[in-house]
């Protein structure tokens, strides 16, 4: 009887033993974790500076919002001559070129023709044109599905906005004969 009692009362104690080192290993997990790990949260909005290039007036900023399937974009421009400018996102965030040139060709990872971003056959960066009224001013607030922030390797986050001096005919190859490069910006990560 007695045995059986000391086998139970070192069964429970055990149980305790087992309970405070689950416990205590539980309490541990988040400070051993490493910075940066994938319980990092998803980029979620991100901005792009727009500052014109050498003897250009153009400037201003584009917003970026992540939705569950693409992007919400808000672009607020001045500077611009009346009329429709392409509007692009650029492989490299490098608008230090007096041009921009630094930032290279259309964002084009899935290795497709320039186009219409309405169609099948587009740039990823292909985001059509923006259109400035009579006093050079331009609001645009749209919806992109095919664009992502932070998720693989047509993510736009670090690449760059450029905003043209010319209409972007979306077929003439390989970037719509929309001209000059007239301001320029890098899409950076915002903080929630
Ligand atoms: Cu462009
Ligand atoms: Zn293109």
């Amino acid at each position: 009887m007695s045995k059986l009692r000391s086998l139970a009362a070192a069964g429970l104690g055990c149980l305790v033993v087992l309970g405070l080192l689950v416990y205590a290993h539980a309490g541990d997990e988040p400070a051993t974790k490493p910075a940066g790990t994938p319980s990092t949260p998803p980029i979620t909005a991100a901005v792009a500076d727009m500052k014109p290039t050498q003897g250009s007036t153009v400037k201003g900023k584009v917003t970026f919002e992540a939705k569950k399937h693409g992007v919400h974009l808000v672009a607020d421009l001045t500077g611009l001559t009346p009329g429709e400018h392409g509007f692009h996102i650029h492989e490299k965030g490098d608008c230090s070129a007096p041009d921009a040139s630094s930032a290279g060709p259309h964002f084009n990872p899935t290795d497709k023709h320039h186009g219409d971003p309405g169609t099948l056959d587009y740039h990823v960066g292909d985001l059509g044109n923006i259109e400035a009224d009579k006093a050079g001013v331009a609001h645009l607030a749209v919806y992109f599905p095919h664009l992502t922030l932070s998720s693989g390797h047509d993510a736009i986050i670090g690449k760059a906005v450029i905003v043209h001096a010319l209409r972007d005919d979306m077929k003439t190859q390989p970037a719509g004969n929309s001209g000059a490069r007239e301001a320029c910006g890098v899409i950076k990560a915002e903080q929630p």
